[in-house]
């Protein structure tokens, strides 16, 4: 019908499914479009363009998760291309769309421990949970939480279920999904750091909920901790307002006031 209507280009598109660690799904994935891509062309004459196998590619979010192996699922792929240039004479483009794989094992949220509460749960309280990595609200997800004393050394020791949570009167303010108790060690403190992992991807909100402001981002730039750059200032109380039209005479007050809080 698409011939008949006059197109000239075609490409498949198509998408495992998300954060798959299996890399046999890859590559069964690729061989299926390229059968789709040779009964095209045999019964129809069309030369695929383009075959776009989509993201999904999975990121380990828990330390023992082992990582999807591109290499060998690049080999793989490789190869049934070839083997189909080899048949037909030509052969379509490969495309991938893997940018959760690429961005979010480089991603990190640093959050200092602003409080320890023990009542009938453990909970420590951190400034930003769900604007700075929304995936455990939204869908439970878990991200791997790191706790380091004052001094930057990792806490260890006897653990705790503990609940992370955020500053908003929201039960979904939380690093640790709702309903999950996580063991982290029973010696945190005021003042120590959280780091939570593999924050690069489908982590960025940059929005302002409930009068949150943009956290700052820094960049590690050759992946030692030792050549940080800022990238991106932390929001100020005032930046919140710069929009707001205010009646005469109250912008210059409100700003005063929020810029001396
Ligand atoms: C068509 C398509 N491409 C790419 C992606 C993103 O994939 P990833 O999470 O692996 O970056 C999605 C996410 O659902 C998608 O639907």
């Amino acid at each position: 019908m698409a011939l008949r209507r006059g197109a000239k280009e075609f490409g498949i598109h198509i998408m495992v499914c998300s954060n798959d660690r299996h890399a046999t799904h890859f590559v069964e994935t690729a061989r299926f479009t390229l059968e789709k891509a040779a009964l095209l062309y045999r019964k129809l004459g069309i030369k695929v363009k383009w075959i776009d196998i989509g993201g999904g590619f999975g990121t380990p979010y828990r330390p023992a998760d082992p990582w999807l192996n591109i290499n060998w699922i690049g080999e793989k792929i490789s190869k049934l291309f070839i083997d189909f240039a080899a048949q037909y004479g030509w052969m379509p483009k490969l495309m991938t769309e893997c940018g959760r794989f690429v961005t979010a094992p480089h991603g990190i949220l640093v959050n200092p421990v602003l409080h320890v509460m023990q009542k009938y749960r453990h909970f420590i309280g951190v400034p930003a949970a769900m604007t700075g990595c929304p995936r455990p609200a939204f869908y439970k997800s878990y991200h791997h939480i790191d706790v380091l004393n004052h001094n930057g050394n990792l806490r260890r020791g006897p653990r705790h279920f503990t609940n992370v949570v955020g500053p908003k009167c929201e039960d979904w303010d939380r690093l640790t999904a709702v309903g999950e108790e996580r063991l982290l060690p029973w010696s945190i403190k005021r003042g120590d750091i959280l780091v939570t992992g593999n924050t690069g991807a489908h982590c960025h909100m940059d929005g302002n909920y409930n009068f949150r402001l943009l956290l700052a981002g820094v960049l590690d730039q050759d992946g030692t901790n030792k050549n940080t750059i800022l990238i991106r200032k932390p929001q100020k109380n005032w930046d919140l307002f710069r929009q707001t039209i205010f009646p005469k005479g109250k912008r210059e007050l409100l700003k005063k006031l929020l810029e001396n809080s």
